[in-house]
């Protein structure tokens, strides 16, 4: 079983180490494809482990810097300590974005599960009050999304679009793909249009061609946003959309607490749960 999962964690993890993640970066770049690096990391209970994490990012924006490769940064503030209290999570993320914005970086929060929703993005407005290089991710599995998306569009900041990775109970998610496929690509038009360089995350190609269907159509120019697509997700894609001219971004996860990113991983996709139930039985 743990050999099946590291072979799964090697396509979607650049590796355990700063120097894995900034090598896959320097060839992503090499193909015109930018990056965000995220150190993985999650529900972090204790003092010392969050102070840990922010050591680790502060190190890796030096990395960024020193090996000149075109990335920024992706965080979970329940990595910074979120689960012990917003105050601890909003000081950890500061310190992160503070030097970003020496060296020129900007940084990104994910979007975890829903009892970190509100929170999250509480803390990132109150810092992009005082950060302008800072961005969030909203999931359009929420039913609360569309009002989180109105406001961040009204306060200037820039979403990452994606459709959400957490199991959410159905008061406050959609229960059916299909209305959270057409939640995002309602939300997807309403960011081309009025957002600050939303950032399309997805690697459905219906919504991917509908974005740039939507964006020709009402003139919206290829550099006023960008698709985002995970490490090891659709690689010919993301060439293919570079070399037309619109801005990627591949996300490029690295650290030694890969199972539970590599697990959503795994769960997003039937094919990769049959092959790990075949192989376990054979
Ligand atoms: P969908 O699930 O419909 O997949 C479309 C197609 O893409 C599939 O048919 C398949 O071909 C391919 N595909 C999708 N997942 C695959 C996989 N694991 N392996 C192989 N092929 C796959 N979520 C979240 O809750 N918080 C966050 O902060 C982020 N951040 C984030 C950043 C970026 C850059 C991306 C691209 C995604 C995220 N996500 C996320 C994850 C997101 O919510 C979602 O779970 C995945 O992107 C899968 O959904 P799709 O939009 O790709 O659509």
């Amino acid at each position: 079983m743990k050999g099946l999962l590291s072979f799964f964690a090697k396509r979607y993890i650049a590796g355990e180490e700063r120097k894995d993640a900034i090598g896959v970066v320097r060839r992503l770049n090499a193909r015109g494809i930018l990056a965000t690096i995220d150190n993985l990391g999650e529900h972090v209970k204790d003092l010392p482990h969050a102070e840990e994490a922010v050591r680790e990012y502060l190190g890796l924006l030096n990395d960024i810097r020193d090996a000149g490769v075109d990335s920024t940064v992706s965080l979970k503030l329940s990595h910074l300590g979120l689960a012990i209290s917003e105050e601890i999570a909003e000081r950890n993320a500061e310190v992160i974005i503070k030097r970003g914005l020496e060296l020129g970086n900007s940084v990104t929060f994910d979007m975890e599960g829903s009892r970190y929703t509100r929170k999250t993005i509480d803390i990132f407005l109150g810092l992009h009050e005082r950060y302008p290089n800072t961005a969030i991710a909203i999931q359009s599995c929420l039913y609360r999304s569309a009002s989180d998306v109105q406001l961040l569009i009204e306060r200037g900041a820039s979403v990452r679009l994606v459709k959400g990775a957490y199991k959410e109970p159905p008061d406050i998610a959609f229960p059916k793909k299909r209305d959270v496929d057409r939640n995002f690509e309602g939300l997807m038009k309403s960011l081309l249009l009025k957002g600050k360089n939303p950032a399309i995350a997805t690697h459905d190609e219906r919504l991917i061609n509908e974005a740039i269907r939507f964006a020709e159509e009402n003139h919206v120019s290829k550099e006023r946003f960008e698709f985002q697509m995970l490490l090891g997700i659709k690689r010919s894609l993301q060439r293919r959309l570079a070399e037309s001219g619109y801005r990627v971004r591949a996300y490029v996860p690295y650290g030694p607490d890969w199972l539970p990113y590599m697990l959503r991983r795994m769960r997003e996709r039937r094919e990769n749960l049959f092959f790990v139930i075949k192989n376990l039985f054979d």
